[in-house]
């Protein structure tokens, strides 16, 4: 399976931040945020990626990913995506030639997350079509595609709902799906939100309908990096993992050698 990373989009919600550089090249503690994303693919041997960038700091990607060699990736395209921050399934849609009939695993360039997800990627290629979502428990459900479950039946879910007011389950739908080739021709019936997007939920809940969407909860750490506490928790998670036992004495300001 090929993967693509949707990077693109204005990352208003992290201004000043964002006034002169793309969202996704800001730091999660010692990397790109767009790394991140990039490596949860190639962990699970997915080394064939589409970036789907826009708007005018699109080239930086280039300085930044280079040609993937380094990030373990064996082909690297870039796309780009016109007119800001049009939605999540309309940079989608620019994957289409590269995906050439096959099935695709999407990861959104915000959300970080250490999941090993190479057996889901085993058992969604198995299943062979379809499409599959990946779900964590997280604090603040109503900022992210809540699913509704059947009443009778906690496996199940009913809906999906994009920012709820209230949610009706603990759950995000994080930024992380598989798709089959029938993606491209869902997108294409797409109607602009409330928020003016091509949103992925409708997407989501296209394949629901029609009784082949498929979830998983995924373990380990996972957050989006969009707005400043989740970019804040995103770097703090990361330098515990990658500091261990000296992460206490560095917050605390005490001289240890850089790691
Ligand atoms: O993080 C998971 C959540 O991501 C999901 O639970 C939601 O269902 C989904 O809609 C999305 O919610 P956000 O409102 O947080 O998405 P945001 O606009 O921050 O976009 C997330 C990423 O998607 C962004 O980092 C890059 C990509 N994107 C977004 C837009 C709007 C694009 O590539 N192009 C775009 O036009």
């Amino acid at each position: 399976m090929k993967g693509v990373v949707l990077a693109g989009g204005k990352g208003t919600r992290l201004y000043p931040l964002t006034y002169a550089t793309n969202k996704h090249l800001l730091p999660v503690y010692d990397q790109p945020m767009v790394y991140y994303p990039i490596q949860t693919l190639v962990n699970a041997g997915i080394t064939e990626v589409m970036v789907v960038t826009g708007d005018i700091h699109a080239g930086d990607f280039i300085n930044v990913i280079k040609n993937g060699k380094d990030l373990g990736l064996t082909h690297v395209e870039y796309a780009f995506q016109e007119g800001g921050s049009v939605g999540i399934a309309d940079a989608l849609k620019y994957a289409e030639s590269f995906s050439d009939g096959e099935p695709i695993a999407v990861i959104l360039g915000d959300n970080t997350t250490d999941a090993d997800i190479s057996g889901a990627v085993q058992h969604y290629t198995q299943a062979g079509e379809g499409a599959m979502v990946f779900l964590k428990k997280v604090i603040d459900p109503e900022r992210f595609g809540n699913p509704v479950f059947d009443k009778n039946n906690p496996e199940k879910i009913v809906e999906i709902v994009e920012k709820p007011k209230k949610a009706t389950s603990p759950y995000a739908v994080t930024g992380l799906y598989f798709y089959d080739a029938q993606v491209y021709d869902v997108i294409r019936t797409l109607k602009p939100s409330g928020r003016g997007e091509l949103e992925i939920t409708d997407v989501n809940n296209w394949y629901l309908r029609k009784n082949q969407l498929m979830w998983q909860e995924l373990k380990g750490f996972w957050s989006d990096a969009g707005t400043f506490h989740s970019l804040f928790r995103s770097s703090r998670f990361w330098a515990q993992k990658r500091l261990g036992t000296k992460y206490k004495s560095v917050v605390a300001g005490n001289a240890i050698p850089e790691v």
